[in-house]
Formats: structure tokens, C-alpha cells, sequence
């Protein structure tokens, strides 16, 4: 029987379980996940390779160059820059702020808003990011604002830098990441924020298993009362 596709939004701030807990449930009702951040990502690296990621006139010129394309192989998501895989190279610290620098041109958003819709298109597709709620997907099945406290997040990438054996100090971690949320929810394109229909889910004092089963149960019902 044909269906219309499902759509689940879940946006909120770095750190807070996005992309953990959007892969877990994408997986589990067997839908695609597409973190669109892996896409300002490789932009951001564009231009930081450039020295240019502070040059609003730079990024613009750069809209129509970069080549920047996702690929699904064995299930996971890789991102391409001009053909070169990228994706563990946009996974640096630097790559983050030079990420959120390009984010906030927006010329550059209406360029990844239209390849992730047209990614999407046709699929049960789970997204995370910033502005999939308010922006990307204004009419998703299921709009989740997921959030913790920014010394929560902060403690949670330090882990995640040091089993990658790339460990940064604690008060660096957090330094950064105040400065991208201030970033990320000030700029006037698509500033990150709740969508009016979003249901917020603070992580702060959850496990990862706890934060899934959430989420796994907010998006059955919303799938089931379409
Ligand atoms: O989710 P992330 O940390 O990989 O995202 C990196 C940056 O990209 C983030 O600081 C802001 C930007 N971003 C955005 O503006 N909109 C999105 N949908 C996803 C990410």
C-alpha cells in the first residue's frame, strides 16, 4: 500500500545527542539519516583550507563551486568534498567553528536547505541540525528540540574527543562551545530555536538509551496518528 513518507525533525545545539540518538531510532523504524551539520561541515573545511572562512564576500563566491555531495555506503552517511572523502576530516575542532562562520550566510543555507530536501525527497528520513523544524521540513511528521545543559554537552564531546584519541581540555570544550551556541542562535538566517510545534527534550540527566526510547516513542505515536 502506497504511504505518504514520514519526516522527523530534530534540531537543537551541538553536544546535546543529535546525531547518536537520530542514527539509533533512523535504524530502528528502518528510515534514512541525514545529518545535514556534515554539510555546513564541509563547506566550513572549503573554506577554512582557503583561510577564508571569516570572508562573508569569500563564502559567497564559493556557493556555486564548492561540489559537495553525500553518499550512503553500507548505510552510513559520507560527505564528499570536489570527490575527496571528507567525512572524518570535518569531525576537527576547527572545522567546527569555520562550520557555524558559513552557516550564517545565507546564500550558503539556500543551497544545503535544497540538496537536503532534495536528498529526503521521497524517503522516511529522520534529519538533524539546526533549522530542520523551522526551515527544512516546516511540515515534518515530528519536530524534536533536543537539548542539554552547555556543561553537560561540553563533558560529552570532551569524551568523545578523547576516545578518538584526540583529547582537548575541558574548559576549551566548553569556551567553544558557548561561543558556537551564541553563534548559532544570533545570526538572522535560521537562527537556532524551537519550532512553534517542536516537543523539547532536555538530555541533560538522561543516558543515551533513556534519550532513545524517548524519542523512539514520541515518533511511533506521531508516525501512528498521521
Ligand atoms: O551539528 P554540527 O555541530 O555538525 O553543525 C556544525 C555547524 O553547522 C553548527 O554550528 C551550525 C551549522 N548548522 C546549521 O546552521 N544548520 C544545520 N541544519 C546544521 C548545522
Amino acid at each position: 500500500m502506497n504511504r505518504k513518507p514520514f519526516s522527523i525533525a530534530i534540531d537543537g545545539p551541538a553536544g546535546a545527542g543529535k546525531s547518536t540518538v537520530a542514527k539509533a531510532v533512523a535504524t530502528e523504524l528502518s528510515a534514512m539519516y541525514l545529518d545535514t551539520g556534515a554539510m555546513y561541515r564541509a563547506f566550513g573545511l572549503y573554506m577554512l583550507r582557503r583561510g577564508a572562512n571569516k570572508d562573508k564576500s569569500a563564502i559567497i563566491a564559493a556557493v556555486d563551486d564548492v561540489d559537495i555531495t553525500v553518499e550512503f555506503i553500507d548505510g552510513a552517511q559520507h560527505i564528499f568534498l570536489g570527490g575527496e572523502d571528507v567525512t572524518q576530516a570535518i569531525r576537527e575542532p576547527e572545522v567546527s567553528m569555520a562550520a557555524s562562520d558559513v552557516s550564517a550566510v545565507p546564500e550558503v543555507r539556500e543551497r544545503m536547505v535544497a540538496l537536503q530536501r532534495k536528498i529526503a525527497e521521497g524517503h522516511d528520513v529522520i534529519m538533524d541540525g539546526r533549522d530542520i523544524g523551522t526551515k527544512v521540513l516546516p511540515n515534518a511528521t515530528l519536530k524534536i528540540y533536543l537539548t542539554a545543559s552547555v556543561e553537560e554537552r561540553a563533558r560529552r564531546r570532551c569524551l568523545e574527543l578523547a576516545q578518538k584519541g584526540n583529547p582537548e581540555p575541558y574548559e576549551k570544550v566548553l569556551e567553544d562551545m558557548k561561543a558556537r551556541d551564541y553563534q548559532d542562535t544570533h545570526r538572522a538566517a535560521s537562527p537556532l530555536r524551537p519550532a512553534d510545534d517542536a516537543v523539547t527534550v532536555d538530555t541533560t540527566n538522561n543516558t543515551l538509551e533513556e534519550s532513545v526510547a524517548e524519542i523512539r516513542r514520541l515518533a511511533l505515536e506521531a508516525i501512528d496518528r498521521r
